[in-house]
């Protein structure tokens, strides 16, 4: 086709009104099919699903304020979408097929660009088929930089994850509907990975101080989280640093979702090693090790000081705040005896047989109408309540909350909340993000069984 001289100023015009990155060819997140060592040396490799080749796909970091753009290309055998957990984001980029875009099909292809507002430790992972996508390996650190580096000698961001695999053959356990799994507590693996690998080993030297980001991505454990070697503080929960750095002494819990930052020191001599320990009922073990091979430059440092806080929303009058209770119900043991689906009011044994376990309000799955429409700006407080046997880790898009504690002060900020069995957690929402945002339990499986919402802002 030609162009007339008419056509061609109209095009330019318009050209010169895009902005400058338009121009830029974004670059790619490819999720593909691939292979990796998963087992430790002497098993074969296992079949994956990865984001640029391996797992957990590349780490993305970049300064506070900037912007993430990648084009995601769909090679796998299934619809996928990408979610950047915890970034309070654009709601039309935060990848959840149904209610922000629609899942990316086979083949295809979606723009995400979007700008991060808080430093700190996020991650970004599939949100179709999660249950089965994130456990083949569909996850990735996404790194926000504070805007003054903090004192510190290293900084090495640890994915954990626990795989199921085969004990022969190293090959992931395709039974990702299981019934079991689901009314239990989910799909437990029965092999730990550190950045998708088995017991790896980082270099440092005694007297370092390490910035430790921890991400836990597994589908359903929740990790009681020791060091060995290693002393130091929490300074973030899930990307937020905390107002003042919290002592580690002894294990912490890190519910699947949940991320830790540490500050730690090598307390380990030189020639030994140091450890991050899973603390187990009958014991523990390693997760990963670091050699201590010398001696850091300088002498020990002091307490640290905390990160810079991020541009959160003020909490006000926490005691004006409407107070709204979501039930956690139904699982094994405390089956459901009903519950909506859609429109349609089954029974539990019903509900079973289409895969569904657990209800929250007395609804499995996402309904039509919101659990909360809050108007831009307002403040909530949400209980949720654990009428189940089982751990939930309950999880807000778009937002962080803060947790509000026993003495009913406003503590950690969080994105994601461990509701113990029977227990009671209730939190505060400024709810300031316009959008349809889910909510829902991050034990993957139980997403998938009935344990999602969603809530709006306008
Ligand atoms: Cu980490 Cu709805 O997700
Ligand atoms: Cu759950």
């Amino acid at each position: 086709m030609k162009l007339t001289r008419r056509q061609v100023l109209t095009t330019g015009a318009a050209l010169a009104l895009l902005p400058r990155r338009a121009f830029a060819a974004m670059p790619e997140l490819v999720a593909a099919e691939s292979r990796q060592q998963i087992a430790p040396e002497g098993y074969p490799d296992t079949a994956i699903w990865s984001y640029g080749g391996g797992t957990p796909g590349p780490e993305i970091r970049v300064a506070q304020g900037d912007r993430v753009s990648r084009r995601l290309v769909n090679k796998l055998p299934q619809p996928t979408a990408v979610h950047w957990h915890g970034i309070r984001i654009d709601n039309a980029m935060d990848g959840v097929p149904g209610l922000t875009q629609e899942a990316v099909p086979q083949g295809g292809s979606f723009e995400y660009d979007f700008q991060v507002p808080d430093a700190g430790t996020y991650w970004y992972h599939s949100h179709n088929r999660s249950m089965e996508q994130v456990a083949r390996g569909l996850y990735g650190p996404l790194i926000v930089g504070e805007p003054q580096a903090p004192d510190i000698d290293r900084d090495i961001v640890l994915m954990l994850d626990d795989w199921r695999l085969d004990p022969e053959t190293a090959t992931i356990d395709g039974n990702f509907d299981n019934g079991h799994d689901l009314s239990h507590a989910g799909r437990f693996g029965n092999l730990f990975t550190v950045n998708g690998r088995f017991d790896p080993a980082f270099e440092v030297k005694n007297g370092e101080r390490l910035r430790l980001r921890l991400v836990n991505a597994a589908n359903a454990r929740v990790l009681e989280v020791g060091l060995d070697g290693l002393e130091g503080w929490i300074v973030a929960l899930d990307g937020m640093p905390l107002e003042a750095p919290l002592v580690v002494s002894g294990a912490f819990s890190l519910a699947p979702a949940q991320r830790a930052d540490l500050f730690v020191d090598v307390t380990a001599e030189s020639g030994a090693a140091a450890s991050l320990l899973s603390i187990e009922r009958d014991g523990g073990f390693g997760l990963c090790r670091f050699d201590v091979g010398g001696q850091a430059a300088q002498a020990r440092r002091g307490v640290p000081e905390a990160l810079p806080p991020n541009p959160l929303p003020e909490i006000g009058d926490l005691a004006a705040a409407p107070l709204h209770e979501m039930r956690l119900q139904g699982g094994a043991m405390r089956w459901l005896d009903r519950a909506l689906l859609g429109e349609t009011e089954m029974g539990g044994r019903e509900l079973a047989q289409l895969g569904k376990f657990w209800a929250l309000n007395g609804r499995a799955d996402r309904p039509e109408a919101p659990f909360l429409d809050a108007a831009r700006g307002s403040l909530h407080r949400i209980a949720f309540v654990n009428e189940t046997g089982f751990d939930h880790g309950m999880h807000l898009h778009g937002h962080h909350f803060r947790l509000i504690g026993a003495n009913g002060e406003p503590g950690p900020w969080r994105d994601t909340v461990l509701v113990p069995p029977g227990e009671t957690r209730q939190i505060a929402l400024a709810a300031d993000n316009p959008g349809k945002w889910l909510l829902h339990c991050h034990m993957l499986g139980h997403a998938m069984s009935g344990m999602t919402s969603w809530f709006r802002v306008t």
